[in-house]
């Protein structure tokens, strides 16, 4: 049955100043500075910040929440925050990560209830843009993208794991690429593709030419010195082979 789910929310995913965005994930940041490590993400050249919500459930660790959002985006109201909630109960949360100053959700395919999975997704995607938020289904590095079948038509964004989720600094699976084409394939050009999971300049160019056009990268942005962040940014939007 057709949903009434509707994309009319416009922001920085539904119309971007260009592709592809590059989106430095804050997990591998510095958290004694918090403010001053998303502002040299940005200043460097970063379009959005990747803000990362586990439970302890889905995945097992934990990170960030609504306070720490709404910190954030009170000292810099103009960052736009795609934030990704890796939890088993993505429904409480979509009005109190609204309320903190999300601009994006995205939850896990794997958070919805087997054969429930459609039509609760579908209830989400609703509610998340009824709060003013554009939406994203996120699929697990171990998840075949049919699982989310249902949902891609639906969703603002579809995310891509190239790992299983959980932790910063793992190895990228290249079965991320065959998944980002079978996605992209499915769905048009106006719905973004992400990529989360050991992205870095080294893997760019095939991400993008498989079909993804936001690159989210902690380790690769984070774990380099504030001075060497534009240009890793920088190889990541305009990669080269081999750099
Ligand atoms: C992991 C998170 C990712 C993580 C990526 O579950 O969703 O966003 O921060 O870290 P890197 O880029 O280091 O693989
Ligand atoms: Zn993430």
């Amino acid at each position: 049955m057709p949903s009434d789910a509707t994309k009319t929310v416009t922001n920085m995913l539904t119309s971007p100043p260009h592709l592809p965005l590059i989106a430095p994930s804050i997990l591998a940041a510095d958290y004694t500075r918090l403010g001053e490590e998303c502002s040299s993400a940005l200043n460097a050249g970063g379009d959005l910040l990747h803000f990362d919500v586990m439970d302890g459930h889905l995945v097992p660790n934990l990170a960030l929440g609504t306070d720490m959002l709404a910190s954030l985006k009170a000292s810099m109201p103009e960052a736009f925050f795609d934030v990704h909630l890796m939890i088993e109960r993505p429904d409480l949360f979509a009005e109190p990560f609204a309320k903190a100053g999300a601009g994006h959700l995205t939850f896990h395919i794997e958070a919805m209830n087997g054969e429930m999975a459609g039509d609760q997704g579908r209830e989400l995607i609703d509610t998340i843009h009824k709060l003013g938020m554009t939406a994203g289904v996120a699929i697990d590095g171990p998840t075949a993208v049919d699982k989310a079948d249902s949902l891609l038509e639906h969703a603002d964004l579809v995310l891509i794991m190239a790992i299983r989720a959980g932790f910063s600094g793992q190895a990228f699976d290249p079965a991320a690429l065959d998944k980002i084409r079978a996605v992209r394939e499915r769905v048009g050009d106006t719905t973004r593709i992400e990529v989360d999971g050991g992205v870095g300049p080294a893997n760019a160019s095939d991400l993008l030419e498989a079909g993804a056009d936001v690159l989210a990268a902690a380790s690769a942005v984070f774990r380099v010195s504030p001075s060497g962040r534009a240009s890793v940014i920088t190889q990541m939007r305009t990669p080269t082979r081999g750099s």
